[in-house]
């Protein structure tokens, strides 16, 4: 029997999918159910003055019309935590409609239900606002004197600033100096399916949500804080997910809209989210700009680094994503300053957006490098090696495993970059500049804060049920713990069933920061394992087994049967031993607890992007052409979905680059273009040719499994390598993202 991780099994979930048999929290079904609309302020900041839902209530099939003057307060707003954290973790700490104003555009200021939607939703139209209007700030321009440098960010997780040498010094003195500023457009996530919560409640203290969410544990723990219930009275279920990227990471107010609403009129209520709706709803990658300074001697060697990056928030919180952590580490660099600057504006707080804070911190660091490869007559691959680190720069401790070095070489050949010809504009295709470019990709290997836990039971037919409260929202973790729980257990994947997606099973991070499977995965892991080892147990102590007596230690298993390593003729399966001794299941609970904080290693994953781009030399349009990513995320479970995750990272990587904007309409304090139609991600007409491939590292401090992660690492690096590419093409640097065709004319 080989070993089911590391192969290439077939999603679990994919035949639910293909047969349309996936239940998504807004297709439960409930008997009874009354649906709820939210209806979203107009302006961007000031107070309603008058509400009059009188014709509202009035319309056909409306039960209620909820407003500030009468939906029920919530109990506490919980302090905003990263959903690993394992508590409550709202995605800010405003909830809306407990008073009369207004902070952003798109801020609820109603809910209306009704038997239908549709009728929900004409209802809403028929609710008169009065405003009160006060100036609003909606972009970084507006407010730029008004920055201050945030104590901490991230929920209090991270410092606002952090400093090393003397960054000043070492830029004065340095032999060669690149010093530019990279702006960023806003990104929404788009999941393929809008948030949805389906609010149950059985009696005045049990109600159950079914959630659309990246943590079922995280949406209990903070609607248990905003209703002021238990955590006994709450349960989460997340069947399935279309899709995420950050979205559903933090936990926003329509849950608790729901519950609230349903309470308020004595029956079941489902509330989802329209498409325009997702753009003001759940947190976006803000606004933002970053400022590189990069100082080195003539030969390349980098002595210092100041990143400096300014960001739109809102009223309510100190958020900007973590962009300075990879570029901090990702070269040997003596002097480093890093500060994050705020400003607040009328705005939902931002949130988790795929490859959080690195896709932006690491395309500032790359161009920046690119530019620094020219200036001093190198190679921007030899750039990258002269300044590798085999130390972790900032605490000198060594990495607990790399592979960068490999990815790039890897990569190269690949591409086949040894022949590239540095010169701008060298390569010409008809009416196409062809241009190269590469970027180093780091991303942080973020551990949970708390206890991983996971439940496995052998049925005495020797098939195994393996329980966790992840959800599965498209990243393939059901059919990678399928894999973690056969070879545990040592069991072909066939009699193994994982169950998650809830909040009764045992409790696991929310799915964010690229650490979902591998923190799943190792109370998986210890779970299947201890399992093997009690069942082990059993047999040597037992006179009737063949294995009476034996060493545990020398006893293995294979396709369920436990047998003597040395003697492998010796030996009987679990469902013998299970069979004898009168045990119908046996049934263990995992748990792995993440190391701490300072292990004695830096913790990073790494990875090389190249790119090929063809740019209209008239029209500036620009085509990826090839995409080359290698990436060493450690231990790999699923070759097929592990390279798909990061194809489909280095896909956004080139949305990031090309396509991808929130536009901001600062008149009206909306966003211009809140649909899928105006909003443009790659299609499959946009995707080159992308090849994918991994160097597996061998990593004993992450985790038991050696797992890095694979969630963001394939964004990280690919936009700053088309960027390269573009420059290397027409011999225009691009320091604004997305690269549209206008910035090429
Ligand atoms: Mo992920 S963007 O940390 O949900």
């Amino acid at each position: 029997m080989s070993p089911a991780i590391g192969g290439t099994l077939n999603r679990v979930d994919g035949r639910f999918k293909v047969r349309g048999e996936s239940r998504y929290s807004a297709e439960v079904p409930v008997t009874n159910l009354a649906r709820a609309v939210i209806v979203n302020a107009k302006i961007a900041s000031g107070r309603i003055t008058a509400i009059d839902t009188s014709e509202a209530e009035r319309a056909e099939g409306v039960l209620a019309v909820l407003t500030h003057l009468n939906l029920g307060r919530v109990a506490t707003v919980p302090r905003l935590l990263p959903s690993l954290a394992g508590l409550a973790a709202p995605g800010q700490t405003f909830f809306p409609m407990q008073d009369d104003l207004v902070h952003y555009g798109g801020q609820p200021v109603a809910v209306v239900v009704a038997d239908t939607s549709e009728r929900a939703d004409h209802a809403g139209t028929l609710i008169r606002i009065e405003y009160e209007t006060t100036p609003a700030t909606t972009l970084l321009d507006q407010a730029r004197d008004r920055a201050y440098v945030p104590e901490r960010i991230f929920g209090g997780l991270l410092p606002g600033h952090a400093s090393r040498g003397d960054v000043a010094k070492a830029l004065a003195e340095a032999e060669v100096c690149v010093d530019a500023t990279y702006r960023f457009a806003p990104n929404h996530h788009n999941p393929i399916e809008p948030s949805a919560s389906t609010a149950v409640w059985e009696d005045v203290d049990r109600l159950t949500v079914y959630d659309s969410t990246q943590g079922p544990n995280a949406v209990q723990f903070t609607l248990a804080e905003l209703l002021g219930l238990p955590p006994i009275s709450i349960r989460v279920v997340s069947h399935a997910v279309g899709g995420s990227f950050g979205s559903k990471a933090m936990v926003w107010h329509h849950p608790a809209l729901a519950a609230l609403a349903a309470r308020h009129v004595g029956r079941p209520v489902r509330l989802v989210l329209s498409r325009e709706q997702m753009f003001t709803s759940c947190g976006h990658r803000e606004e933002q700009e970053q400022q590189i300074t990069l100082g080195a001697r003539a030969d390349g060697r980098i002595t210092a680094l100041r990143h400096h990056k300014l960001s739109l928030t809102s009223p309510f919180d100190d958020w900007a994503e973590p962009s300075l952590q990879s570029p901090s580490v990702a070269y040997t660099s003596p002097h480093y300053e890093g500060v994050y600057h705020l400003v607040r504006g009328n705005t939902i707080t931002p949130t988790f957006t795929r490859a959080p804070g690195e896709a932006t911190g690491m395309f500032a660091l790359e161009c920046a490098m690119d530019e620094l490869a020219e200036r001093i007559g190198i190679d921007p691959l030899e750039l990258r090696l002269r300044n590798y680190s085999a130390t972790d720069p900032e605490s000198g401790k060594p990495w607990s495993s790399s592979g960068l070095t490999e990815c790039y070489q890897r990569a190269a050949e690949l591409f086949g970059w040894r022949d590239r010809d540095p010169r701008p504009r060298s390569r010409r295709d008809g009416q196409w500049l062809i241009g190269t470019g590469m970027a180093s990709a780091l991303y942080p290997v973020t551990q949970p804060v708390n206890p991983q836990r996971a439940r496995a039971r052998l049925y005495n037919d020797g098939t195994a049920v393996v329980e966790a409260g992840v959800s599965e929202f498209g990243t393939g973790v059901f059919t990678a713990m399928t894999q973690v729980a056969a070879d545990g257990l040592g069991i072909p994947v066939e009699r193994v069933r994982f169950v998650g997606g809830s909040s009764d099973l045992p409790n696991v991070t929310a799915a964010v920061g690229s650490a979902g499977t591998s923190a799943v995965g190792s109370a998986v892991h210890l779970a299947a394992t201890q399992l093997r080892d009690e069942l082990i147990r059993r047999a040597v102590a037992d006179d009737h087994s063949p294995l009476r007596d034996a060493d545990p230690a020398n006893v293995e298993v294979h396709d369920g049967k436990m047998v003597l390593r040395d003697r492998p003729d010796v030996g009987e399966t679990y469902a013998d031993l299970m069979h004898r001794t009168f045990a119908p299941d046996v049934e263990v609970l995992g748990t792995w607890n993440p190391p701490p904080q300072d292990v004695g290693y830096g913790v990073h994953t790494f990875g090389a992007q190249l790119a090929e781009v063809a740019v209209d030399a008239d029209l500036g349009v620009v085509r990826v052409r090839r995409m080359v990513g290698v990436f060493a995320p450690g231990r790999v479970l699923n070759r097929k979905t592990a390279h798909s995750q990061l194809m489909g990272g280095m896909l956004w990587g080139l949305g990031q680059a090309l396509l991808e904007a929130t536009r901001m309409d600062p008149r009206l304090g909306r966003w211009a273009n809140a649909s899928l139609g105006d909003y443009l991600v790659p299609v499959n007409a946009d995707a080159p040719d992308v090849v994918v491939d991994t160097i597996e590292v061998h990593d004993e401090v992450v985790n038991p499994l050696g797992m890095k992660g694979v969630g963001e690492i394939g964004v990280v690096g690919a936009a700053a390598a088309i960027a390269n590419a573009v420059y290397h093409a027409t011999g225009r640097r691009q320091y604004e993202l997305p690269i549209t065709l206008e910035k090429l004319l």
